[in-house]
């Protein structure tokens, strides 16, 4: 089984053929001069099945018009079973009609990536666990958590307290505590401003003054919940802050803002390629994972 690289990804896409022990299909991934998307497999007998690997990431809307060219195309070269690795999905966070006049656009993009039948679709850390609900094929939510607990693991003293950034992460917060046996967890009370999109923090549920503060998010988009958290936090006396977050969307100034703040180190995977080379930040690859689960 061949793995197909979109532009997005091909670094994940190559290591996760290495840990298949197959290779990465030809293909030439090329624009028109009108800018349209120019996609040609350069495989005669592509096989049965394909991988087809392309995370929905800047520039999106290109990268899920190429994800759709390279399956037709798989298909038309006789591709039966097409898994789809999209690590990253795009479009993830505008999982609901959130003002009347708005579309449902997570379940457009479902549609748009099924183009042609999909044997299953592997991805990450959903936004919404609604979301494999828009699609018409069985979607594979892996989670980095499984990676963030083998690492944090090491790091836990009786001073460590794990900060829910966010209502929405209260979840997964919890979950990351009873995986690292029970650390305590505080609740932080976030506020984001829908038309600006700024974001700010009133209170917290107990004090973290001299505490290791370790934060377990989905993602980081602008940055915007993780400046003004460790801000607060930092206010508020924690002593250090250690983050750990699925995705990276490297929204451009991002990382440089997270840079400046109190925040030690920033665990991220390679969901999304990685366009930042910052000291704070440490990469750890998802390609063992997506093997394990094709492999399964
Ligand atoms: C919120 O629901 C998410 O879990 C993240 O906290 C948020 O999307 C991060 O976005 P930003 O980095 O723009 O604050």
């Amino acid at each position: 089984m061949l793995v197909f690289s979109g532009s997005s990804n091909q670094t994940l896409a190559k290591k996760l053929a290495k840990e298949l022990k197959t290779r990465l299909g030809k293909i030439e991934l090329t624009r028109f001069s009108n800018d349209e998307a120019r996609v040609w497999i350069n495989e005669s007998n592509p096989g049965n099945q394909a991988i087809l690997v392309q995370s929905l990431s800047a520039p999106t809307d290109q990268n899920l018009v190429e994800f759709c060219l390279i399956a037709d195309a798989l298909q038309r070269l006789g591709v039966k079973r097409i898994i789809a690795v999209i690590p990253w999905l795009g479009y993830s966070k505008q999982d609901k009609v959130f003002r009347a006049g708005e579309p449902l656009s997570v379940k457009v993009i479902a549609k748009m990536l099924q183009v042609v039948p999909l044997d299953k679709v592997i991805t990450f850390d959903l936004h919404n666990l609604a979301i494999p609900g828009f699609f018409e094929v069985s979607v594979v939510n892996l989670s980095g958590r499984k990676i963030f607990r083998e690492i944090m693991a090491q790091k836990i003293t009786d001073k460590t307290v794990i900060a829910a950034v966010d209502a929405g992460s209260v979840k997964s917060s919890e979950r990351f505590s009873e995986d690292l046996g029970g650390v305590p967890l505080i609740y932080m009370n976030k506020v984001r401003d829908l038309v600006t999109g700024k974001v700010a923090y009133k209170s917290m549920s107990e004090s973290v003054a001299g505490k290791t503060v370790l934060i377990k998010d989905d993602l980081i988009s602008t940055g915007g919940t993780l400046v003004e958290a460790a801000k607060f936090l930092k206010a508020n006396g924690a002593a250090r802050i250690n983050v750990c977050a699925t995705h990276h969307l490297y929204v451009p100034g991002a990382q440089e803002k997270l840079d400046k703040t109190a925040i030690t180190q920033i665990l991220v995977t390679d969901t999304i390629e990685p366009r930042s080379k910052s000291k704070k930040l440490q990469i750890i690859s998802v390609a063992a994972m997506i093997a394990d689960e094709i492999r399964a």
